[in-house]
């Protein structure tokens, strides 16, 4: 796949040079109200980027500058149950690589399996538990961005875990962390799955996020996950997928997100 002819094509449709990407999740897409926007390229135009139908409209490329620092927002994701493979998935990271970027914001919404978490709640993601076994490094392995066999001890980077809590704290926000247990959906998950992965030591569940940590760490990207909770997970207490539960604690995750990252941004470098 082309990542470089891709960055290139970026590169000649604005003077934004971003070391910091964010990619924005499920319910966080209105974030990019937080940057000073510059340019704003939709993934259909890049070249090489997976392709996508028209419910994506909403998945675009910003950039501008946030907290007086050029960023690269990518404004909505794409997902391994809607049928791109992991490698289709990762596109965005790798295109990143060659752009110049050194560090990314990855946030997502995810079911709290913790009964110490509450829809609405902010979690910093500590690591992950990967279920299913593809990867998006699997098959010849892309040499140009990393080795065949890669650590992943420090895959979500410990600077910026530190980094990310004490801008918490200057912030007022209270941030949790927890680990992410990674399921391909669609559907959601069953509460005999849910009590397997509070066993195994997940935190809280979600569809997405896993892949792109597991790319960016291979090409030495370094990585900061933020899960905002948007419901408690299925067999919990009012668990499960529930719409309404899910609308109203959006905005107050979105919030905390936006207030976390551009203090973050702020203090990184
Ligand atoms: N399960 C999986 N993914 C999710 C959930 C959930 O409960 N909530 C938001 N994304």
């Amino acid at each position: 796949m082309s990542y470089y002819e891709a960055s290139e094509f970026l590169k000649t449709k604005t003077n934004i040079r971003p070391k910091t990407a964010v990619v924005l999740g499920s319910g966080l897409s209105e974030l990019i109200d937080m940057a000073e926007v510059d340019t704003i390229i939709p993934y259909s135009e890049i070249p090489g980027f997976p392709e996508l139908n028209n419910t994506y409209h909403k998945c675009r490329s910003v950039f501008g500058k946030l907290s007086g620092k050029d960023i690269l927002i990518m404004q909505g994701r794409i997902h391994y149950y809607e049928g791109f493979s992991m490698q289709e998935l990762v596109f965005p990271i790798r295109m990143m690589k060659y752009l110049g970027i050194e560090t990314v914001i990855l946030t997502n919404a995810s079911g709290a399996i913790n009964t110490d978490f509450v829809p609405g709640d902010l979690v910093m993601i500590e690591d992950h538990i990967k279920l299913g076994f593809d990867s998006p490094l699997r098959g010849k392995n892309p040499d140009e961005f990393g080795e065949r066999f890669f650590d992943m001890s420090n895959a979500y980077t410990s600077g910026l875990k530190e980094l990310a809590l004490s801008a918490a704290e200057k912030e007022n926000i209270n941030l949790k962390t927890g680990v992410y247990g990674y399921m391909t959906g669609p559907q959601f998950e069953t509460p005999a799955e849910i009590r397997m992965l509070r066993i195994a030591g997940a935190d809280i569940v979600g569809m997405s996020t896993v892949p792109e940590v597991i790319a960016a760490c291979h090409c030495g990207i370094k990585v900061l996950g933020l899960s905002g909770v948007s419901n408690m997970a299925a067999g919990i207490e009012n668990g499960g997928f529930n719409t309404e539960v899910i609308e109203n604690a959006e905005p107050v995750f979105s919030d905390k997100v936006k207030r976390l990252i551009e203090r973050i941004i702020c203090d990184i470098n």
